[in-house]
């Protein structure tokens, strides 16, 4: 599910969380790698844990404690009121589809810390906010967290309780770094020991907060310091990292190139550094290392073609990228088949949906790659990969794309909206 349809789900189970919130548990519960369990302390009837749980079920699965006695909190006792919200609770996570992956105790919090010897990776603290409960909850609950781990808590703006305890235990504290608050909710992460500058960093998102609290307090229309407290922050939430000068282009496409050696053997590479690079005439671009055998051969027969795999080709595209036809036939090895090309010295793979015939046209030295310029005299397609129009269908190619740095293949994504029109929504 995504957050839109998680959203459908949480606004029909009772509690006090608002989208943001609820949006930024979703995330966290997502992005956890599996190091340890998600906790989550109070669940009433389900709202956040729905969160919770539909994030988790988009990333890593990672299961989720649901912790708490379903009896209300201290003020339902007082007035006598009989609580029992786990029937509705159980109703609420079954209908969202989230109950596979959430194991509910119904216990109080120290009751089920007492036995709980799992790591944990993720907690969301929302049980009772007296200050005892709360400093409880976060004394027994946070030996548990794994260094790396996120602790939350909910309502640190306004309950007093709750409010203090983050200030004292997690905005000054020495363990966390990364402090920030979205609505009530405050997240960090944990750490064995923060630097001086997350230290600084944490106080300074104290007093953005603060601020924010006691702007809202003022009751104050939207293009106010509430606002201008969020635009600072998001800056700061948002600002981007240098990562240096490097080749970190997401995404490049994976092609294999074919050539011909001197003696006629086929072979093929796999490249990402390519790219259209001309229209008329149609032009595209490969860098290929000196060292490879190809560049030898486009030296030599002054022609390539560009195979484009599907994503089911993706491990012939990874061996062809590793062997050298220097040492091996690779369309032997990889079980694929060399077709002589119509309009240039070149060959092709039969089995890849599409192939781009192409002329060496110029070549340029660009320290250790070649830039090769080829024509494209030709580009074949087979049949049934053709959409209505009689051009490619990228969705029925599914060509695979590659992540430099992380060094991964990735599929397809899904149909966003039509080039040269889109945009014109916005003028
Ligand atoms: C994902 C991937 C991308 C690659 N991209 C390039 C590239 O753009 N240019 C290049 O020279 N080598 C690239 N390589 C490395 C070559 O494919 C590799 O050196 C191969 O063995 C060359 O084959 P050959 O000696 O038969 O020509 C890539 C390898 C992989 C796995």
């Amino acid at each position: 599910m995504n957050i839109e349809e998680t959203k459908k789900f949480a606004d029909k189970a009772e509690g006090w969380l608002s989208d943001r919130e609820g949006e930024i548990l979703y995330n966290l519960a997502k992005n956890c790698k599996g190091k340890g369990v998600i906790v989550e302390i109070g669940s009433w009837e389900g709202k956040s844990t729905i969160w919770i749980g539909s994030g988790s079920k988009n990333g890593n699965k990672v299961k989720i404690y649901a912790i708490d006695p379903h009896t209300g909190s201290s003020e339902h006792q007082k007035e006598n009121e009989k609580i029992w919200t786990f029937e509705e609770f159980k109703k609420n996570i079954k209908n969202a589809k989230v109950d596979d992956i959430i194991i509910p105790l119904v216990k109080t919090s120290e009751e089920a810390a007492k036995n709980f010897n799992k790591p944990v990776e993720f907690i969301f603290i929302d049980g009772a906010h007296e200050y005892e409960f709360v400093k409880l909850d976060f004394d027994l609950w946070f030996p548990k967290v794994v260094n790396g781990g996120i602790m939350a808590f909910h309502d640190t703006i306004s309950w007093k309780s709750p409010k203090k305890v983050v200030a004292d235990y997690v905005y000054k504290s020495k363990h966390f770094k990364n402090v920030k608050f979205v609505d009530t909710i405050t997240f960090a992460q944990k750490v064995e020991q923060n630097s001086l500058k997350d230290r600084l960093k944490n106080r300074y998102v104290l007093l953005l907060k603060n601020l924010y609290e006691f702007a809202g307090k003022l009751h104050l229309p939207k293009s106010n310091v509430k606002t201008i407290v969020y635009q600072i922050y998001d800056r700061e939430d948002y600002m981007k990292k240098s990562l240096g000068a490097k080749t970190l282009i997401y995404p490049t496409p994976v092609w294999l190139v074919g050539t011909y050696d001197k003696k006629g053997k086929p072979n093929v590479a796999t490249i990402t550094w390519g790219g259209v690079c001309s229209s008329k005439p149609p032009c595209v671009a490969i860098s290929l290392r000196g060292a490879t055998y190809t560049h030898g051969n486009i030296m030599e027969r002054r022609a390539f073609t560009i195979n484009v795999p599907s994503a089911a080709q993706v491990e012939i595209a990874d061996y062809c990228g590793m062997a050298s036809g220097k040492n091996v036939d690779k369309f032997a090895a990889a079980k694929i088949t060399a077709v002589k090309s119509d309009k240039v010295d070149a060959p092709s793979i039969q089995e890849f949906p599409m192939i781009i015939e192409c002329k060496l046209s110029n070549s340029i030295e660009i320290g250790i790659h070649t830039h090769f310029i080829g024509e494209i005299m030709d580009v074949r397609v087979d049949e049934a990969m053709l959409g209505e129009d009689g051009l490619p269908d990228i969705l029925k190619i599914n060509p695979i794309l590659y992540g430099p740095g992380i060094q991964s293949y990735y599929g397809t994504g899904k149909y966003l909206g039509k080039a040269f029109s889109i945009g014109k929504k916005i003028s």
